[in-house]
């Protein structure tokens, strides 16, 4: 396994505003976010700056409260830098959204079938009802859900409302997507399956993701680059390339003799972050 140990996360930038390749599709360069009141500020997230290529899968790992979703919101444009630029660098021609978040839950509205829900993006963007029909149910197949189409989201286990998510985003063909901590709320062996058939999914045409977690296991068995953070204010401490090769089984890989390694590897520089953080919370 590489190993690209940082040195204040700067090492992924030529040089601030200015492209790494032209093949990244999510830059993020010397990202710093404040919040509160002036004089009694938190800082969320600080110099913060990643590039990730297009059709790459990355993963930020790190303990609670070190920004990560503050990141994804950034680029997500759900929020604003205090300083440093964010961008998503959009294909030619098209008028799909630049990107789609999945979230860890409760992001399904109630009231809608899942169907609709599936085809929510759709009609904010105009498209007629039907049409809307078509293009959402080719999605709830690839989740496994066709059956589903007319239940409503309180009639869903938590796995199938994330597997409706999924769909949700991917039925708006965005240039990223943007997840945060999608199977943090499941039980352990549903948290098994949506990886797997994430990875499944994933593997069609390898969108650029950008994946929150704080679980090793998961950033491992889904990731091509993982992004650890120390604990706030949230910096890059190390990115660690994961050379497991595609398709990937994520049962398989765990057996491996490699996985172990490298999460014990990951884990000895997450360790410090995930004790400063509790510390930090009872403090
Ligand atoms: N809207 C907000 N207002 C004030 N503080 C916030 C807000 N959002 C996040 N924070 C603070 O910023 C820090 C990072 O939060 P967050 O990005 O949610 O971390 P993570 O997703 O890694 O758990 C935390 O200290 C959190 O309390
Ligand atoms: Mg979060």
């Amino acid at each position: 396994m590489r190993d690209d140990r940082q040195k204040g996360g700067l090492d992924f930038v030529a040089g601030k505003g200015r492209p790494l390749t032209d093949e990244a599709t999510i830059e993020a360069t010397g990202l710093r976010k404040l919040f509160g009141m002036p004089g009694h500020e938190t800082i969320a997230l600080e110099d913060f700056s990643l590039a990730v290529a297009k059709g790459e899968f990355v993963s930020l790992l790190g303990p609670s409260g070190c920004g990560k979703t503050t990141a994804l919101r950034i680029l997500a444009d759900l929020e604003t830098a205090s300083s440093g630029t964010a961008r998503i660098h959009r294909r030619k021609g098209t008028d799909s959204p630049s990107n789609s978040m999945v979230f860890q839950e409760h992001s399904l509205f109630p009231w809608l079938s899942v169907i609709d829900n599936v085809a929510y993006g759709l009609e904010m963007r105009g498209v007629a009802k039907q049409e809307r029909l078509d293009r959402a149910r080719p999605f709830l197949e690839m989740v496994g859900l066709a059956k589903f189409a007319n239940h409503y989201p309180g009639q869903l286990s938590g796995g199938m409302r994330q597997r409706v998510s999924l769909a949700r985003a991917y039925v708006n063909d965005p240039d990223v997507l943007l997840m945060d901590e999608p199977f943090a709320a499941l039980d352990a062996q549903n948290k098994l399956i949506m990886q797997q058939e994430l990875l499944r999914i994933w593997e069609k045409d390898r969108k650029t993701v950008l994946f929150v977690t704080h679980a090793i296991d998961e950033a491992i068995v889904l990731s091509d680059r993982i992004v650890v953070m120390t604990a706030a204010p949230g910096r890059i401490k190390r990115i660690i390339s994961v050379d497991f090769p595609r398709p990937r089984n994520a049962a398989e890989m765990r057996a491996d003799s490699r996985f172990g390694n490298l999460s014990l590897d990951i884990w000895r520089t997450l360790e410090e972050e995930v004790l400063t953080a509790r510390a930090q919370a009872d403090g």
